[in-house]
């Protein structure tokens, strides 16, 4: 068995000053129409944003595979993130997502069990 994990913390204030700038651009190059509509339902849409990229970074470092914004995020109907991995990438045993955000920080971890004994 093998346990892959990965973490991110994101400034909150970084990614308003990119929505400021970038606009859609920025949103629908790194977020799923379904992360920006989330995002966008909420009264801080920045700090949801800030977690999903957050999730994508550490899933990024769990899985070392791709681009980070090919991993996405959905919901459970209780609220809690499900991550997506992108086409290609061995499935693991068991995976899964944590996001948290105060005012100006989002952080989030990703772990993932392998039935292998790949150290890469
Ligand atoms: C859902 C809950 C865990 C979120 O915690 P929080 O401290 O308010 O907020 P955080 O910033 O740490 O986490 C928010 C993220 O948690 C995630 N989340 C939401 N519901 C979740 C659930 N049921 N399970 C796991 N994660 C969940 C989401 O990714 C959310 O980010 P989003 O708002 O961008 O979607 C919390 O509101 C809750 O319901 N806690 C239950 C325990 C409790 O009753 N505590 C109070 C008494 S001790």
């Amino acid at each position: 068995m093998r346990i892959a994990l990965g973490s991110d913390i994101v400034d909150i204030v970084r990614i308003k000053k990119i929505m400021k700038t970038f606009d859609n651009h920025f949103l629908n190059r790194f977020f799923s129409d379904y992360e920006i509509s989330y995002a966008k339902s909420k009264s801080n849409t920045a700090i949801h944003l800030a977690g999903f990229w957050a999730a994508k970074e550490a899933a990024y470092k769990a899985f070392g595979f791709g681009f980070a914004a090919s991993y996405n995020i959905t919901h459970r109907s209780n609220g809690k993130p499900v991550l997506n991995l992108p086409e290609g990438l061995t499935r693991p045993k068991s995976l899964d997502v944590s996001i948290s955000h105060i005012e100006n920080v989002a952080f989030a971890v990703v772990v993932a069990i392998f039935d292998d004994n790949d150290s890469e």
